[in-house]
């Protein structure tokens, strides 16, 4: 009988939207039940709010917001992308080299579908965050993960990455600040990663979502600013520094030495016409967005909502017998490592549908990021303290007896 699948082999690409964990979480909400949902960076949901002035921006411009726009996008928000980007080193040679999209994610497809032939190689961290494997198999390629080391505050082990470079390599992915570690890494990683890519002639991908989620006073450094002479591409939005992650308002920057990627951004052209545009009244509020930049948001300072739940989490962590973490630095995310001889770990999945049975939690196992030991998870740390409080009290009560 004839199939209609991709031939493209989807087996070991791991997306928390599938799988046990979600059918049995669904299957609880069916039933009425209620369960705490630590497993996703989406704000809105735990009463983090998009300052009034985007929502009011947005509502103003709904009317000039009704046709199609340029497919890369209107002007004066890629005017806006430009500036931004700018101040951090970046350099857009011009807007036209910037892109609006439906989110980040829907850029991380197009630019993988763009540049992949079968066979193409692409280094993506592991943890990673799971739509770059996804992005990239799909598209044809091979996602090879090189290690981010728990060790080294989760930093990607330079070694490991060069050891997985071949003449099928095309690319690196580097996402900073990271998710699910909440690691944001210094100039002296990146401008490591930089010289193997200037050494083996890779493209880079920068995923910088968060970076205007960083605590602690730790300044961001783009990669792509440490790489002028290097095909960059750098995405970022605003569904996380602005709450709207259901507005879709994501942006790529392609920055550096164009001249060997001409096929490649006439790929990227074509899919960018192909989707028309990104929604239109989601780029009218960039501008106004990106001006206040510099501005550190309360909710990452002490007092502030993220920074007090991290903390937090950090503290009731480290209360609980055999489970650790490297504190994180950006974002809300942090990624714990049971100990696997104390609680026997052999399935990280299981350990979370057990816990979802047991307590109505629902978090994401390590090997949804694509890490290979079973012996990590990660928490969202969105929910209020009340709620965090609640949670791992629950952990430490399941722990207490969990052995696989
Ligand atoms: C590292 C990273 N990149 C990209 C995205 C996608 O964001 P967007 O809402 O812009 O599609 C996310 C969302 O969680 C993310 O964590």
């Amino acid at each position: 009988m004839r199939t209609f699948a991709k031939s493209t082999k989807l087996n070991n690409v791991c997306y928390d939207i599938r799988g046990p964990v979600m059918d049995e979480a669904n299957r609880m909400i069916a039933q009425g039940e209620s369960i705490i949902k630590l497993n996703i960076g989406n704000p809105a949901p735990f009463d983090f709010n998009a300052p009034d002035y985007i929502i009011d921006e947005m509502s103003a411009h709904l009317r000039d917001a009704q046709g199609y726009s340029d497919s890369h996008g209107i002007a004066r928000a890629r005017e806006a992308i430009k500036a931004y980007h700018a101040t951090k080193g970046v350099v857009a040679q011009s807007i036209d080299n910037i892109y609006t999209g439906n989110g980040v994610s829907e850029l991380i497809t197009m630019s993988m579908q763009a540049l992949l032939d079968n066979g193409d190689e692409v280094l993506v961290p592991a943890p990673d965050y799971p739509l770059w494997t996804a992005s990239v198999t799909l598209s044809g390629g091979n996602a090879v993960h090189y290690i981010c080391d728990e060790a080294s505050d989760w930093y990607p082990d330079i070694e490991d990455m060069r050891s997985k470079i071949t003449d099928k390599t095309k690319a690196v992915v580097v996402i900073n600040p990271n998710n699910p570690t909440g690691a944001v890494y210094p100039m002296e990683i990146l401008q490591q990663i930089v010289d193997l890519a200037r050494e083996h002639e890779l493209i880079i991908f920068a995923d910088e979502i968060y970076d205007r989620l960083c605590m602690d006073g730790i300044k961001h450094t783009s990669i792509a600013s440490l790489a002028q002479d290097l095909f960059c591409i750098t995405f970022n939005g605003l569904s996380k520094s602005h709450k709207i992650a259901g507005f879709r308002s994501g942006w790529m920057v392609i920055s550096g030495d164009l001249n060997r990627a001409k096929g490649y951004m006439e790929g990227i052209n074509m899919l960018s016409s192909m989707r028309l545009c990104s929604n239109v009244q989601s780029q009218y509020v960039i501008e106004y967005a990106l001006r206040d930049f510099d501005k550190p948001d309360e909710m990452l300072l002490p007092g502030g909502r993220i920074y007090e739940q991290r903390e937090l989490i950090c503290k009731l962590i480290d209360g609980i017998d055999g489970l650790t973490a490297v504190r994180p630095r950006a974002a809300f995310y942090i990624f714990p490592r049971l100990d696997k001889e104390k609680f026997g770990m052999k399935d990280d999945e299981q350990f979370v549908l057990d816990f979802l049975k047991e307590k109505k939690i629902l978090l994401t196992h390590g090997g949804g990021f694509h890490w290979e030991q079973p012996d990590h998870f990660r928490i969202v740390y969105l929910p209020n303290c009340d709620q965090l409080t609640y949670a791992m009290e629950q952990m430490k009560d399941f722990l207490n007896t969990y052995h696989q």
